[in-house]
C-alpha cells in the first residue's frame, strides 16, 4: 500500500531522530511491500526562523492532507534561545499546541514499558521493579489549562496572571471512552487520575468517568488523586495498566513514567482524533544540549513510527516487526548513551543515533 506521511523534523535533536524513524519506515516498506511518501512540514523554531511564525496555515493544511504525521521535537533552550524573547503565541510550543487543536488530536497515548534489558537503567530498586511494568498513559490533549483563557494584567497595582482550567462533559467522555477501549485490549484496568478533593473540573471528570465505566463491565476502574499517583508511580509502577487523565496531569505524569522505564528516550506517543489520522512523536523534548552530536536515542521516535503503522495504517504485523527489532537490538547489547547501564558497561556496546537506526533496520523481518 501507499501512504502519505507528513514529516515535522523540528528543532534540536528532532531532525536526527526523525531521519532514523524514516529509515525504519523505508525498511518496513521494502520488507512488506509498502511505499511511504514524505512531505516536509515546518513547525517550531525552524518555522519561526523561516516564516516568522511557529506554524503557518500552509503547514496545517499540509498536515491535514497527509495520512499521518511523524514528528521529532520542537523548541530550544528557554533561557538562551531568542525564540523565547518572542510573545508567547509566537514561540515554538505555540505551534505544536495549535496543530493539536486544529487537528482535534484529543487523545494522547503514551506507552511506558520496562524492557527486561533496561532494568539496569531503571532508577528504581529491584524489589520495586518486580516483574517490570507496562502501562499506557491516556492524556487528554486539547482541553484543560493548556487551552483555557489566560491573561496577565495589573489588578489594583499588583501584576496578576490567570490560567483557566475548563473541561466540559463531552471532552471528558470522549477521552474516557478511548481509555476504556484501550483497556479492553490490554489488562482491563483503568486508573482515572484527578484532583477531585480540590478541583471542580476533577469532580466532573470523576462523575463522567463513572458513567462511561458502566458501559465497560469487564474493566476494573479506580480513581486516584494525582499527587498519590505521582507517588505510586515510583512506589509500585506494576499496579498500573491504563492511566486516564487530563492534559496537565498527563504531561507531568508521562515524564515521570518515562523516567522509570529508564529514559525519556524510550517513550513514544500517538495523538489521535476521531479519524485514522494521527500525529506521532517521541514524548521527550528537543534536547538542545545534545543536538547535532549524533548521540540522541532514536528509539522513542522509531516506536512512534510503529504506533503510526498500527493506529493510522492498520499495519499490525509491520508494527510488531519494528517493536520486535527494537527488543532484539537491546537484547544484542546496543545502547545509546542515555540507556547505558551504570555498571557492567563491558557487556554492552554504546552506539550513536544513526548506528542505532541501522541496527534496528537490519533486524526488521
Ligand atoms: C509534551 C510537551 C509539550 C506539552 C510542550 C512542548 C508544549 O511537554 O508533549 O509533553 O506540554 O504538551
Ligand atoms: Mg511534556
Amino acid at each position: 500500500m501507499e501512504f502519505q506521511v507528513g514529516v515535522i523534523a523540528g528543532d534540536g535533536i528532532g531532525p536526527e531522530v526523525v531521519a532514523e524513524a524514516q529509515k525504519v519506515l523505508n525498511k518496513v516498506g521494502e520488507v512488506f511491500g509498502h511505499r511511504f511518501h514524505y512531505e516536509a512540514i515546518l513547525m517550531g523554531g525552524c518555522s519561526i526562523d523561516a516564516t516568522g511564525v511557529p506554524l503557518t496555515d500552509e503547514a496545517i493544511a499540509a498536515a491535514k492532507a497527509s495520512d499521518a504525521v511523524l514528528m521529532g521535537s520542537i523548541g530550544g533552550n528557554t533561557q538562551t534561545s531568542p525564540w523565547y524573547q518572542l510573545p508567547p503565541q509566537l514561540r515554538p510550543e505555540a505551534g505544536l499546541l495549535k496543530l493539536r487543536k486544529s487537528l482535534n488530536l484529543f487523545a494522547n497515548l503514551r506507552p511506558a514499558y520496562l524492557y527486561e534489558e533496561l532494568k539496569e537503567a531503571c532508577p528504581l530498586r529491584d524489589n520495586i521493579i518486580g516483574d517490570g511494568f507496562d502501562m499506557m498513559i491516556m492524556r487528554e490533549l486539547t482541553g484543560g489549562l493548556y487551552f483555557g483563557e489566560r491573561k496577565t494584567e495589573e489588578v489594583d497595582g499588583v501584576m496578576t496572571a490567570v490560567d483557566t482550567l475548563t473541561y466540559n462533559e463531552n471532552e471528558i467522555r470522549r477521552i474516557a471512552k478511548r481509555g476504556f477501549d484501550i483497556a479492553m485490549k490490554r489488562r482491563k484496568k483503568v486508573t482515572s487520575v484527578d484532583k477531585a478533593n480540590v478541583l471542580d473540573s476533577s469532580r466532573l471528570w470523576r462523575k463522567v468517568v463513572e458513567e462511561v465505566a458502566k458501559d465497560y463491565p469487564e474493566v476494573t476502574y479506580e480513581h486516584m488523586l494525582v499527587d498519590n499517583c505521582a507517588m505510586q508511580l515510583v512506589k509500585n509502577p506494576g499496579q498500573f495498566d491504563v492511566i486516564l487523565t487530563e492534559n496537565m496531569f498527563g504531561d507531568i505524569l508521562s515524564d515521570e513514567a518515562s523516567m522509570v522505564t529508564g529514559s525519556i528516550g524510550m517513550l513514544s506517543s500517538a495523538s489521535l482524533n476521531d479519524t485514522k489520522f494521527g500525529l506521532y512523536e517521541p514524548s521527550g523534548g528537543s534536547a538542545p544540549d545534545i543536538a547535532g552530536k549524533g548521540i540522541a536515542n532514536p528509539i522513542a521516535t522509531i516506536l512512534s513510527a510503529a504506533m503510526m503503522l498500527r493506529y493510522s495504517f492498520d499495519l499490525d504485523k509491520e508494527a510488531d516487526a519494528v517493536e520486535e527489532a527494537v527488543r532484539q537490538v537491546l537484547k544484542d547489547g546496543y545502547r545509546t548513551i542515555d540507556i547505558m547501564p551504570q555498571k557492567d558497561k563491558e557487556t554492552v556496546t554504546q552506539v550513536g543515533t544513526a548506528k542505532m537506526g541501522d541496527f534496528i533496520c537490519e533486524r526488521i523481518k
